[in-house]
């Protein structure tokens, strides 16, 4: 892949457009780039039992919410042969260089190693689902590869450096010497990238990102509110398989989209895009603003208005995505924790939506209260059209992972444990 042109972009946009680059000229153009920033180095030793335990070492803002990290990059793999325990142990040792190379934080490097049904395959076990479309209107590819690993950081010389050090590219990592790498034992991978972040997604310089109804600023997402509300995000307690062989770890569901941002700019009113986005009350009573920054620690969805969802519908003609989905709360607990983020692979703008949850099955859950097919049936609004915004997104991949607990993560075989 071509390297950004540095004189035609911003900072930001220049060391995004590294990160979608990727290899080991995109890692010498970061370096260049950030050779102001120093990352601290981290240590393997002591760090969370749960590989997802992101939460403490992200950064927080005035409201409790979590922020995510700025650069992200989910890195699919096939492997070439079956894993003998020789690979698990140099695996492991990868992975720890890499937690030595940074420190585990948002200002280092996060991941987690997540497996799929194809993998599980080659060791006998069955507990993962495979993916499978989810609505009428989508054909997904589905992904194909044996694991996936999903790395992020506010450096993205950090992200770039932890994928070319486990491919076997680099001889040292931020300083630290490469002991390990899996490069003889990765077929191929396929690389799925992007970037979070107020600014970005309005930067974004790709056809499909209309110019003439602009982002708003500060807009962290594309679609241009803020999301990830403390209180409707599950807690990793919530997300992690309480039994059996990978009690502990949990699963995590990624579903890629492509949103058509010229309709939503440019068709709609903010007053739509919010009755939308949240509902139709959120809309008549301002209670968003321009991004969101009204709202505090919640998507300020009363149980009432959830409840209500149906004959919002009935009255109004439009249901919220948030609303809609809201209703697959239990006990009005959140199910998934959702770590999703912006894209512009492909060169169009999109959201690799990524989740976790305990069970796969309740990703499906609340994607079919997302889906509504049950609001649209008798209250006169479209099965995509007003139904929140299924209207602007096509779903383009989907994939379903476990990730291990932390002891587990290098090729794990749950019938030889
Ligand atoms: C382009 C795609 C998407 C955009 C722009 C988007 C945006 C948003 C926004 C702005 C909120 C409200 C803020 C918040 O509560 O954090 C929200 C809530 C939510 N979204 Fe999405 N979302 C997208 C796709 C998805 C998908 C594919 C799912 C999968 C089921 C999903 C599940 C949820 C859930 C569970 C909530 C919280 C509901 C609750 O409060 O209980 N979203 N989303």
């Amino acid at each position: 892949m071509t390297l950004p042109d540095r004189a035609a972009l911003s900072r930001r946009e220049y060391l995004k457009g590294l990160v979608a680059a990727g290899g080991t000229a995109a890692l010498a153009a970061c370096l260049e780039e950030e050779s102001n920033v120093e990352i601290p180095a981290g240590d393997p030793e002591g760090l969370p039992d749960r590989q997802h335990a992101w939460n403490d070492v992200l950064s927080g803002n005035d409201n409790e919410n979590i922020v995510p990290a700025r650069h992200h990059v989910l890195l699919s793999l096939s492997l070439a042969r079956d894993p003998t325990d020789e690979d698990r142990e140099r695996f492991e040792r990868a992975l720890e260089t890499l937690e030595r190379a940074y420190e585990w934080s948002h200002e280092g490097l996060l991941f987690t190693v997540g497996y799929t049904p194809t993998y599980f395959d080659r060791v006998g076990w069955n507990g993962l689902a495979e993916p499978e479309a989810l609505t009428d209107f989508e054909e997904p590819a589905f992904e194909g590869g044996d694991l996936l690993i999903h790395f992020t950081s506010d450096h993205s010389q950090a992200v770039v450096a932890a994928e070319e050090a486990l491919l076997g590219e680099l001889e040292e990592v931020n300083g630290i010497e490469v002991e390990a790498d899996i490069a003889e034992l990765v077929d191929s991978r396929e690389r799925l990238t992007g970037f979070v972040g107020a600014g970005l997604p309005a930067d974004a310089d790709v056809s499909g990102v209309p110019d003439s109804e602009p982002i708003p600023e500060e807009a962290p997402f594309f679609m241009g509110f803020r999301s990830g509300f403390d209180r409707s995000q599950a807690t990793e307690d919530r997300v992690t398989i309480e039994e059996g062989p990978f009690a502990g770890g949990t699963t995590q569901h990624v579903e890629s989209l492509a949103i058509d941002l010229h309709q939503w700019y440019e068709q709609d009113s903010q007053f739509q895009r919010v009755a939308k986005t949240f509902s139709h009350e959120h809309a008549e009573e301002d209670m968003v603003g321009e991004y969101g920054e009204k709202l505090e620690d919640s998507n300020a969805l009363t149980d009432e208005r959830i409840a209500e969802t149906t004959e919002d519908a009935r009255r109004h003609g439009v249901v919220g995505h948030a609303q809609k989905t809201a209703r697959a709360r239990e006990d009005g607990e959140p199910l998934l924790l959702r770590r999703d983020f912006n894209t512009t692979d492909d060169d169009r703008p999109g959201l690799h939506f990524l989740s976790l949850q305990r069970d796969i099955g309740e990703f499906v859950r609340v994607r079919d209260a997302m889906t509504g097919d049950d609001v649209a049936a008798d209250t006169g609004i479209g099965s995509i059209t007003n139904n929140g915004i299924l209207q602007y997104i096509t779903v383009r991949r989907r994939g379903n992972y476990l990730v291990p607990p932390r002891e587990l993560r290098a090729f794990p075989d749950p019938n030889n444990e």
